[in-house]
């Protein structure tokens, strides 16, 4: 009896189970059916509206999205919203209007497809944008060639990206700036004077500009030939840069590669930069910022600054740069402030830094002028907390340049094991020269006159140089 029942309990229950396994198969397989259908839905459209490319059935503006493709998002095509491709008809109503419908769709991807160029004018792209919108170029974008074509009013930047968020660009293709004749003008540009005359207008577009935007990454593209800085990014923030390539010839006055103010919470590896200013250059408001893996060269290094430009507050903090290779470059790792400046740098770090044929690899200049000679000033920009480690390889002028403000002085500024021999190349000085520089150096140090170029102690210097921080609070 007792076996009995509970066979009867058992056979109870596996009936249960195969009722129950019975029922959430069929409500899986519903699902599935309702799945799929929508899967149908969406491959219909994309073959009845996307028939063999270039756009031929897309009027302009679409009225609807162009075609959709996978789970992931619709993809939004120029070339669907009447683009040419052709390098030479103006392409951009077709890019604002694609990016305006993807704009409007969660994980849309705005496609610039490979082999084909598009001309592009002076132009905002707005959002803020539902989430996870991509720009996913292929093709090349093509700035217009002609200064004289872009209108005075968009002299700041080529493209501009307003209040994004939660965006990506990304791709195999180029965005080219078509610098050329904007650089030609530089030779009107007075070198000893380091300015343009008047008659010459100095502004020139940055060609890729973020402003105000937050969790943005670009990956992978190339940006080459910016009339003036290549990627900056201004009150943004959560930036990640990874795997891109920038480039600009030598002779290309002012052409920064990545330019950030402002902005917090970045990050920029693998990539490789050689424009002719700065690789990487770091300006006021900003924090948190890592800088690795970078392949700089030629142009003027990785630089915090000029910070303080007539007399005003910049504060900078948090920054590490390291395992970065630098070939020919005028300067290596550097801070550059203004005479008469207030605020403070403070916590940098720039190790294991390989150059070659590096002018100044080792740099503080708090005398940064754009004149022959810039009056000097009691206040400065305050720079406390900046190692520098591991920084090997060969200089061409100056293995370490320290040359800080005569009135607050440098704290806290470490070299450790720096290995930097002259360059065959150039005549350069052997010698160290530390400027008000308070700190300690840890060997090995080569040249040896790195070892008695910091001077030790400083600390009531440190407390009274906080005390000019307080702007930065
Ligand atoms: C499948 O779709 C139909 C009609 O759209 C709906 O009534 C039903 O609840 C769906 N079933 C599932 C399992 O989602
Ligand atoms: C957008 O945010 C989501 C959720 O935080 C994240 O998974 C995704 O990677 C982000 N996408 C972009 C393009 O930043
Ligand atoms: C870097 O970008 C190139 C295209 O520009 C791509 O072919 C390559 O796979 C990318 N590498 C990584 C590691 O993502
Ligand atoms: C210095 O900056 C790094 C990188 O942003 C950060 O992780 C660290 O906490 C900072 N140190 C101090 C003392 O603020
Ligand atoms: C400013 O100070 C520096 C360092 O003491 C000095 O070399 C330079 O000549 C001064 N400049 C002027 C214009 O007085």
């Amino acid at each position: 009896m007792k076996r009995n029942r509970s066979f009867s309990s058992l056979f109870f229950l596996s009936l249960l189970v195969i009722v129950f396994v019975t029922l959430s198969t069929v409500s899986v397989e519903a699902r599935k059916t309702n799945t799929s259908r929508k899967f149908h839905k969406r491959h219909n459209h994309k073959d009845s509206s996307n028939g063999n490319g270039r756009g031929s059935h897309s009027p302009y503006p679409a009225p609807t999205p162009p075609h959709y493709y996978g789970p992931q998002g619709s993809l939004f095509d120029v070339l669907s919203f009447g683009a040419k491709g052709n390098g030479v008809s103006d392409d951009s109503e077709a890019l604002v209007a694609a990016w305006k419908g993807a704009c409007k769709v969660a994980g849309a991807t705005v496609k610039i497809p490979a082999q084909l160029k598009f001309l592009i004018k002076p132009l905002t792209l707005l959002g803020p944008c539902m989430p996870d919108l991509s720009l996913q170029i292929d093709g090349t974008l093509l700035a217009p060639p002609e200064a004289s074509s872009w209108p005075t009013s968009s002299l700041f930047q080529w493209i501009n990206f307003k209040w994004v968020q939660n965006f990506t660009i990304k791709g195999s293709g180029t965005v080219d700036g078509q610098g050329y004749n904007w650089w030609s003008s530089s030779e009107f540009y007075d070198i000893q004077k380091k300015s343009y005359p008047k008659t010459i207008p100095s502004m020139k577009p940055t060609a890729i500009r973020f402003y105000s935007s937050n969790i943005v990454t670009v990956r992978d593209i190339r940006i080459i030939n910016s009339p003036l800085c290549h990627l900056k990014f201004d009150n943004s923030k959560g930036i990640e840069i990874d795997n891109i390539t920038i480039s600009s010839p030598e002779n290309s006055p002012n052409t920064d590669g990545i330019h950030l103010q402002n902005t917090q919470d970045v990050e920029i590896q693998r990539s490789i930069i050689a424009t002719g200013d700065d690789c990487v250059s770091i300006q006021t408001g900003c924090s948190n910022i890592h800088v690795h893996h970078i392949n700089c060269g030629p142009g003027h290094g990785i630089s915090l600054g000029g910070l303080g430009k007539d007399k005003s507050a910049a504060c900078v903090s948090d920054i590490i740069v390291e395992d970065i290779s630098m070939k020919n470059t005028l300067y290596g790792a550097r801070i550059k402030t203004w005479q008469g400046g207030i605020g403070m740098v403070k916590n940098v770090s720039f190790s294991r830094i390989q150059v070659y044929d590096v002018m100044f690899p080792i740099m503080i200049d708090q005398y940064y002028c754009d004149k022959q000679i810039c009056n000097n000033h009691t206040s400065s920009v305050v720079i406390s907390g900046v190692k520098f480690d591991q920084i090997s390889g060969t200089f061409g002028m100056q293995p370490v340049h320290l040359a800080c403000s005569n009135f607050i002085p440098c704290t806290d500024v470490d070299l450790t094991d720096i290995q930097l021999s002259p360059s065959p190349k150039y005549k350069g000085l052997q010698q160290a020269v530390c400027w008000n520089s308070y700190g300690k150096s840890q060997g090995p140090l080569l040249p040896s006159s790195i070892d008695d170029c910091l001077r030790s102690g400083g600390g009531l210097i440190k407390r009274i140089a906080r005390s000019h921080d307080r702007v930065c609070y």
